[in-house]
């Protein structure tokens, strides 16, 4: 069978059709339970992170060496030409991709990624570009979806906090529209998930709400998707408002379906009690794990033309 990935870009989720995700998942599966496996031997990676990061770097950089390739990069653009000389990130772009086999990039700027893609000779990863889309977090959290529901379809799942700026759920619910999976949000009215996201839900059908409390979206969520509302983008006064309007304790988890899980894409501020942390329904922990997984998966299926044997 042809690998539909081998030297794909993996810009924003929107470019995988359902099989390709199918397949990553797939994949992650069997590299979760395998022995050894060498599926980067000979391969250079370039970890390029522009913006900060902890789990989406040292995830990639872990499934690189755990697969026999060697990672070169940088975790801030601080100390590089373009950031000391002016250098435009095309020609770095240019630069970079002639030394290694697959540039990932994490970028502050919305669509620095898709730039990148036009000036690289080899496949660009996005790790995350602004507020836009955060395409590799998507996919291992369809793993972890379908780890802990054994299913992607029609679940309930219920997107919580920064619904505006953060871009996992942006990406999240984007891959779920394929799944005929049914949303409801929560979130602050200033937070709510943006009009283009709806527009696209609306135009593949997918059935979503918004509400008011947590008492609305708990006993019938299979999935409860935390996420940290996005210090940086307030002043201190209104983050404070914002921010304590969704927390998620013992308190609320009244009537959960036996199922239900809790994800967060992580870091979390306090939007999560930690108290939840020990509760059956707690999985984000066991979802950042995931990143090692789900990266493997699709270096492995971008880097080679066959595919990943179990
Ligand atoms: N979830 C996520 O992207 O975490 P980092 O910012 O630490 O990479």
């Amino acid at each position: 069978m042809s690998n539909p990935l081998f030297q794909q870009h993996i810009i924003s989720i929107s470019d995988l059709t359902r099989a390709q995700l199918e397949l990553i998942i797939t994949t992650a599966e069997q590299l979760k339970h395998a022995a050894k496996h060498d599926a980067l031997k000979n391969k250079v990676i370039a970890s390029c992170f522009f913006e900060p990061s902890t789990r989406t770097r040292l995830s990639f950089e872990t499934a690189i060496q755990r697969l026999g390739g060697t990672v070169i990069g940088f975790d801030s653009g601080t100390n590089t030409s373009l950031g000391k000389k002016g250098e435009t990130l095309s020609d770095s772009i240019r630069i970079i991709s002639s030394y290694a086999d697959a540039v990932i990039i994490r970028h502050p700027k919305e669509g620095a990624a898709r730039l990148a893609s036009e000036f690289s000779s080899v496949p660009i990863i996005n790790g995350g570009d602004g507020s836009n889309q955060h395409p590799t977090q998507t996919l291992l959290d369809l793993f972890s979806i379908y780890e802990c529901q054994q299913r992607l379809d029609n679940l309930n799942i219920a997107f919580v906090g920064d619904l505006k700026y953060g871009r996992t759920v942006h990406s999240l619910a984007q891959a779920l529209s394929l799944f005929n999976c049914q949303f409801q949000f929560l979130s602050p009215s200033a937070l709510a998930m943006p009009d283009y996201i709806l527009a696209e839900l609306n135009e593949r059908h997918v059935n979503f709400q918004t509400c008011n409390n947590f008492e609305e979206i708990i006993p019938q969520a299979d999935i409860i998707y935390m996420t940290r509302v996005q210090k940086e983008r307030f002043d201190e006064t209104e983050y404070q408002h914002i921010a304590a309007k969704y927390i998620l304790g013992k308190a609320q988890l009244t009537n959960p379906k036996s199922n239900m899980k809790i994800l967060h894409p992580l870091p979390r501020v306090d939007e999560i009690d930690v108290a939840v942390d020990e509760t059956r329904y707690a999985y984000y922990f066991e979802q950042a794990k995931n990143g090692v997984y789900a990266r493997e998966a699709l270096l492995s299926l971008v880097l080679n033309q066959s595919l990943v044997k179990g």
